[in-house]
C-alpha cells in the first residue's frame, strides 16, 4: 500500500503559516494532489472539545504537565482519527503546528522533563512522525505585532499568545534548534518577508519534496 505525506507547518506567533497553508492547499489541489488541511490543537471532534480547555487558559492553574498531558490527548485522537487514515488513503496532509510545538511550548518553556515530554510525545504521535515540517521563523516582536492585528485589539491574546517577549524569543531559539537537530525533515523558512515571497519558498521546497518522492521513499504498510 502508498501512503501519502504529512507536512507539518510551526513557529511562534503571527508567522502567517494558517495563511502559506491556505496558499498552497490551493496550488495542490489544482495540481490535482488529493489534500487534507488541519490544525493543531483540535483537527477532530476529540481534540477540539480540548482545544477550548486549552487556549481559554482554563487548565493553566492545573500546570505544565496537566497541559502536557492534554495536548498529548488531543494529538493522540487527532493522530488516530484524522491524519493516519488519510495518509493510508494516499492524502497528502497539512497539519497547523503538531508535536514540535509541544517540544517547544511545553517541554521547554513549560519546563518539562524532557524524558516526560518523550514519553508522551511516543504515544500521542504513535508513529506518524512528519514526513517534513516547515519552521516558520520570524523575530517574535514582530510576529506578536501581526498576531494582534489580525486578531483585533477587542479580542484578548490567548493562553500561550499573551507570555512575555523573553519566552517566545525562547521559544524561536527552540524552534531552530530542532531544525538543526533534525535537518532530514525539518526547513526552516524566513517568515519575515512578504506573503508571495514566502508562498514561493513555501512551495518549492514542499513540490521538491514530492517530486523525489519514489515508491521507494514512500512509506509502506506494515506485511
Ligand atoms: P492557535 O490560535 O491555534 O494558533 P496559532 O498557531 O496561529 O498560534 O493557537 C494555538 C496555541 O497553542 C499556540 O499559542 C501554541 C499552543 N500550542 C502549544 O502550546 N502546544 C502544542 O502542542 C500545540 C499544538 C499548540
Amino acid at each position: 500500500m502508498v501512503h501519502g505525506f504529512f507536512i507539518t507547518f510551526e513557529g511562534g506567533e503571527g508567522a502567517g503559516k494558517s495563511t502559506q497553508i491556505e496558499r498552497l492547499a490551493s496550488k495542490m489541489r489544482a495540481k490535482k494532489y488529493d489534500v487534507l488541511v488541519t490544525r493543531e490543537p483540535g483537527g477532530s471532534p476529540g481534540a477540539e472539545a480540548v482545544r477550548h480547555v486549552l487556549l481559554s487558559g482554563a487548565a493553566e492553574p492545573f500546570g505544565p504537565r496537566m497541559e502536557a498531558l492534554l495536548f498529548a490527548a488531543a494529538r493522540s485522537d487527532h493522530v488516530e482519527q484524522v491524519i493516519r487514515p488519510a495518509v493510508e488513503r494516499g492524502s497528502i496532509v497539512l497539519c497547523d503546528r503538531f508535536m514540535d510545538s509541544s517540544r517547544v511550548y511545553q517541554g521547554v518553556t513549560g519546563g518539562l522533563d524532557p524524558a516526560f515530554m518523550g514519553a508522551l510525545e511516543k504515544v500521542a504521535i504513535n508513529g506518524m512522525v512528519p514526513d517534513m515540517t516547515l519552521i516558520f521563523d520570524i523575530d517574535p516582536a514582530e510576529g506578536l505585532r501581526r498576531a494582534t492585528a489580525r486578531r483585533g485589539t477587542d479580542a484578548g491574546a490567548d493562553r500561550f499568545e499573551k507570555e512575555t517577549l523573553d519566552i517566545h524569543q525562547r521559544r524561536r531559539e527552540a524552534f531552530l534548534a530542532i531544525a538543526a537537530a533534525e535537518p532530514e525533515r525539518c526547513i526552516v523558512v524566513d517568515a519575515s518577508a512578504d506573503p508571495d515571497t514566502v508562498e514561493n519558498v513555501v512551495t518549492a521546497a514542499v513540490f521538491a519534496a514530492l517530486e523525489t518522492m519514489t515508491p521507494a521513499h514512500r512509506k509502506q504498510a506494515p506485511g
